[in-house]
């Protein structure tokens, strides 16, 4: 999968080296990029930006750059073609598998007070947020979706197991993990996780996750109720 950043700030990108996200990248699993956008600038001094129509505070990114840089990278619109910005669809376990899935992907950055609205109108698929805050811009937003997208890419993570065990898989929180030692300042393993005995460890695991979902996030197993509910008439995406 190849994923392409356009953003003024391409270096931010660069602590995507590390660790998983940095390995599946060195060995081409993840075909990563981050494209400055200034360098498309028509401006004599590559200016990116400009006061709004209207008056206001801040600066607003212009759109020549940002058109040309996008025709640059996907001249024939093979990518989706994303904005991040707080306006956007909020991002979740399930946009990130169907962005994993839906091909190539473009992200564009915005940043000051935001991108002449016509160039995304002309160009942008699809708007996503990844919170109800604002950033001072998409790139740290951008860094998030690559990672949960990239996570989902076959081969990334060490077993395919690894993201079916973790929180939001199956919809509940993921249960708490321990490694050794089996007691460290005084608190415990506990036992059922030493006793090598697979049912009764997977039994513990799943009382543990629905145990801390009702305790920090019961607003999932009222969604997840919903769902075995219209699952149960019949009903579902596919109505099947
Ligand atoms: N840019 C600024 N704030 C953002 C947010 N919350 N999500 C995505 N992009 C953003």
């Amino acid at each position: 999968m190849k994923i392409r950043v356009l953003t003024l700030f391409p270096r931010m990108f660069d602590c995507l080296n590390e660790s998983i996200i940095g390995r599946a990248i060195k060995n081409g699993i993840l075909d990563f990029a981050a494209i400055d956008i200034r360098e498309y600038s028509k401006d004599k001094h590559q200016k990116c930006d400009d006061t709004p129509y209207g008056g206001g505070a801040g600066m607003v990114m212009t759109a020549q750059p940002i058109y040309d840089c996008i025709n640059a990278v996907d001249p024939n619109h093979e990518y989706l073609r994303v904005y991040m910005a707080p306006q956007g669809e909020t991002l979740s376990d399930g946009l990130c598998r169907d962005l994993a899935r839906s091909g190539d992907l473009l992200i564009l950055c915005g940043h000051y007070e935001g991108v002449d609205r016509r160039v995304l109108d002309l160009c942008i698929d699809k708007e996503i947020s990844i919170g109800d805050y604002v950033l001072s811009g998409g790139e740290l937003a951008a860094m998030v979706v690559t990672d949960g997208v990239a996570r989902f890419i076959d081969g990334v993570l060490g077993s395919s197991a690894s993201h079916e065990d973790e929180s939001f898989s199956d919809g509940l929180l993921e249960y708490p993990q321990y490694t050794r030692p089996p007691e460290f300042m005084g608190l415990k393993v506990p036992e059922v996780l030493l006793n090598g005995n697979h049912k009764e460890i997977e039994k513990f695991r799943r009382a543990e996750s629905e145990r801390l979902t009702a305790l920090r996030r019961p607003d999932l197993l009222v969604g997840k109720r919903a769902a075995t509910a219209d699952e149960m008439r019949g009903g579902g995406k596919n109505g099947d």
